[in-house]
């Protein structure tokens, strides 16, 4: 399987799910420290004050990056280290640091791709409306601006958003991740301001780099198919993929809203004023994939918007966080992003599995399934690039085993191995299958 010579093989990884260090150095309350701190959203009380305390070992931790030879690293940015309140002064210290992270993984010819908004809003944003107030635009595109003119000159890659479809609907309507709401027109009016926020870092990013500056957004795509052939299924499925993909992916390609779900969501739709969709389409240099896994959904019209049920599948096999696993929804969606919208470039920026790993009497980590999955979706992958996918990296998702949100600790992502009580990191066997993959494709 041969991979385009400058293919970036990465891994991924997020601010709140691995610093800790959460009160150091002058970083602001997020608003996921508040949610930690309330009983009952989060697995075990679990929260992010020391996670994995990336903070004070970033240094090694781009020697493990290096180490698997990887040549490029996805991060995110704390807002709330940059700019504690949200908006106004801005704290050295925390910029600082990001300074460093981006000067060592140079310093080993690691390519950094950042993301500016991995869900820690500042919790003083909160307190005004967060995302669903639409002055959050303009403190984000501060945001953009300050960070960007601090490390433009060195990082090219940029992600403005990580997952709308997760900070909008878990965090609004399900209530699963920070702030805990539970509101439909509050989740669309969040989700737009988000995309709107993204419109507006999109020409700041530019204009603080050069002509090497790259500019994109990642999202979380599922495919569905619909559970049965009935029609009722099938409309289901069709609503499913409107309320999780193209209430996204349409207005960021200039296609503004779907009509289905805007006559769906009756008068829960948000508040849009003119002009917002275009800034909204900004164009876009690259278009970031996060893939899991897809859903089999069947018409149930007395469920939560979108009205459908999720199913599981026979004979699948299923990853410890219940997600089917399946390769093949990797290249389908590679494929509809290349044929149905026309982003001049793709990276999965994540992709990855949890498995029940345990460190084995031989101080390794046997995490067979985690070498099976990888190696089918790298397949799936390389099948999408053979037929014209414009796919230009993959990052794993994760490092490190980190903070899995509502999950806490309780699930492992990693290629690598956390021991929380030492901080010990133990390469995976698939981290080490994934050093040996890239090692094989650079030979050529
Ligand atoms: C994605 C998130 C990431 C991680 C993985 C498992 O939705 O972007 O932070 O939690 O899921």
């Amino acid at each position: 399987m041969t991979f385009p010579s400058n293919f970036a093989w990465g891994v991924a990884t997020a601010a709140y799910q691995i610093e800790g260090a959460t009160r150091i150095d002058g970083r602001g309350e997020s608003i996921w420290d508040r949610f930690c701190a309330t009983p009952g959203n989060v697995l075990n009380g679990d929260n992010g004050d020391i996670a994995c305390d990336h903070y004070h070992r970033y240094h090694d931790d781009v020697a493990l990056i290096q180490s698997l030879g990887l040549n490029a690293y996805r991060f995110s940015i704390a807002w709330s280290r940059v700019i504690p309140q949200g908006r106004g002064a801005v704290n050295d210290a925390g910029l600082d640091f990001y300074d460093r992270l981006v000067d060592s993984l140079l310093a080993v010819n690691i390519t950094p791709f950042v993301t500016l908004y991995h869900w820690d809003l500042p919790q003083s944003l909160q307190d005004e409306g967060g995302w669903t107030n639409r002055a959050v635009v303009d403190s984000f595109a501060h945001y953009a601006d300050v960070v960007s003119r601090r490390l433009g000159d060195r990082v090219h890659y940029w992600i403005t958003h990580n997952e709308p479809w997760c900070a909008s609907f878990l965090g609004h309507y399900t209530g699963e991740h920070a702030p805990g709401h539970h509101d439909l027109s509050e989740t669309l009016q969040a989700a737009h301001h988000i995309l709107l926020s993204h419109g507006a870092a999109v020409p700041i990013l530019r204009a603080n780099g050069d002509n090497r500056t790259r500019v994109g957004i990642t999202c979380n795509l599922t495919p569905d198919v619909p559970a049965s052939d009935s029609e009722a299924d099938v409309i289901a499925a069709c609503r499913w993929d409107g309320f999780f993909n193209r209430w996204f992916l349409d207005p960021l390609s200039g296609r503004g809203y779907p009509e289905d779900m805007w006559t769906y969501y009756e008068s829960s739709v948000p508040t849009i004023q003119r002009g917002d969709l275009d800034q909204i389409s900004a164009p876009l240099d690259f278009f970031g994939l996060n893939y899991y896994f897809r859903a089999v959904v069947s018409d149930q019209p007395d469920a939560p918007v979108p009205g459908t049920r999720q199913h599981r599948v026979d004979g699948s096999p299923y990853t410890d966080m219940d997600w089917e696993v399946y390769a093949d929804g990797l290249y389908e969606l590679l494929i509809r992003l290349s044929k149905d919208y026309s982003f001049p470039a793709l990276y999965i920026t994540e992709n990855g599995a949890a498995f029940p790993d345990r460190v084995t009497p031989d101080g390794k980590v046997h995490d067979a399934e985690r070498v099976a999955f990888l190696n089918s979706h790298f397949a799936a992958a390389h099948r999408a690039i053979g037929e014209g996918a414009p796919l230009a990296g993959y990052f794993v998702w994760s490092l490190l085993d980190n903070f899995e949100w509502a999950y806490g600790y309780a699930k492992r992502f990693g290629i690598v191995y956390v021991d929380y009580p030492t901080q010990q990191r133990i390469v995976k066997d698939s981290g080490r299958w994934y050093a040996e993959w890239i090692a094989s494709k650079r030979e050529r």
